[in-house]
């Protein structure tokens, strides 16, 4: 971070008037809303990257939007400013307790130009949850989701036009009081920045190696798994690093003696099968309380419970019962599932020294997508580009 800039506070509170309400009395805390939103455009907008080059999280648009909140206020007034950097006391609790939490979402270009967000009140829920496990302040989504509209209109000339490609909104939380002691914060920063990203398989689908892990755990019963805190993240790297070691792009988590799966990277994960009735049958592990509640996850779900095709089934699923169906030839399909790459096929999984061989496409040995995997990227797709009319896809007019 660079730590140049005046420090960010937020906009003179004259535009966000107390009113009426005594301001040191909890239950009048002012709540967040976007007709507060003020705007200060940048005067220097960059050049925008073309497509092809774009890199994931590398580049950002020329504007974020910024809301500071603290307990004595509640929120500020919501602002839009050119993007730069945050300038926060080293004492700040964010740097020593990891209080921040935060959502990954997109804004998608259709073909008349109109730019569309995805089940954006979905993160809102979600961030408002994680939000409540860290004891910072929660809001209204719905307020909110205005402002990230506003914010979009004005960056919209870095929401790619392109299909696959789309504006990947950061949303984040963050705890920013100064202050050692190990307590709630009374002050707090959401801001949001945007990157524009290609699509995660530039070259169409990559099926995946992973590597089955039985030591570490991602989450755990009574933890935090079913909350987007940055505390969740940086753990997962060294045991990607040990994956990578033994040839795999992901680590499948586990839990239990028995190896449940629970997640794959920072994905949800999702197996097609033939069960032990000897019907077809698609499982994702159930939200136990340490399963991230993925948009993309429960949109799968509530597709595939549309078509009525197969069973669709939110449990358990052991890396015996996976050993055993791929003994069987009863493995259909793997795949992860998030707003990165909507699904990420999976071919191998390394567990235990066992190379379980997962099908892709049996009708098509070049492909790296089974054709249920396949099926579902397009839905998805098709709905988040609005080339087919869907509640999900919300237009910002
Ligand atoms: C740990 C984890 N699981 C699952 C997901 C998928 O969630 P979504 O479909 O909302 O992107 C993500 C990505 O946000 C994640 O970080």
């Amino acid at each position: 971070m660079t730590i140049s800039q005046p420090t960010y506070r937020p906009a003179n509170p004259a535009v966000a008037p107390i009113e009426e309400h005594a301001v040191d009395e909890p239950t009048q805390l002012h709540p967040l809303k976007a007709s507060l939103l003020q705007k200060t455009l940048s005067s220097n907008l960059k050049p925008l990257i073309p497509n092809h080059e774009l890199v994931f999280g590398k580049s950002f648009s020329d504007h974020m939007l910024l809301t500071a909140w603290d307990s004595k206020y509640g929120w500020h007034a919501p602002e839009i400013k050119p993007y730069g950097p945050l300038e926060l006391e080293p004492s700040s609790v964010v740097f020593h307790y990891a209080f921040t939490c935060f959502e990954g979402m997109k804004a998608y270009k259709d073909k008349q130009g109109r730019i569309r967000l995805f089940r954006p009140d979905m993160n809102m829920k979600r961030m408002n949850h994680s939000a409540a496990r860290l004891a910072l302040p929660t809001f209204d989504g719905n307020e909110y989701i205005k402002c990230l509209k506003e914010l979009l209109r004005t960056d919209s000339r870095w929401v790619p036009d392109e299909r696959g490609y789309s504006l990947y909104l950061r949303p984040t939380l963050m705890g920013t009081e100064e202050v050692l002691g190990v307590r709630a914060s009374n002050e707090a920063l959401l801001f949001t920045i945007c990157s524009p990203v290609g699509p995660y398989f530039s070259s169409g689908f990559n099926a995946v190696s992973l590597y089955a892990n039985v030591h570490e755990v991602r989450a755990w019963p009574g933890g935090v798994g079913d909350a987007k805190l940055g505390a969740n993240y940086a753990p997962t790297i060294k045991p990607a690093e040990e994956a990578a070691k033994h040839g795999c792009q992901q680590v499948l988590w586990l839990i239990g003696e028995n190896h449940q799966l629970m997640e794959v990277g920072a994905m949800n994960i999702f197996v097609y099968w033939i069960n032990k009735q000897g019907k077809p049958e698609l499982v994702t592990p159930a939200l136990n309380g340490t399963i991230l509640p993925g948009v993309t996850r429960d949109s799968i779900l509530s597709l595939a419970r549309s078509w009525g095709e197969f069973e669709v089934k939110e449990g358990t699923i052991t890396m015996g019962e996976i050993s055993e169906a791929s003994d069987e030839g009863r493995l259909l399909e793997v795949f992860g599932s998030g707003t990165a790459a909507i699904v990420s096929p999976v071919k191998h999984i390394l567990y235990l020294g066992k190379d379980i061989h997962v099908p892709l496409d049996p009708k098509n040995p070049k492909s790296q997508a089974g054709p249920l995997t396949k099926r579902f990227n397009e839905t998805i797709m098709a709905i988040q580009y609005g080339e087919v009319p869907h509640e999900w896809s919300v237009v910002i007019d």
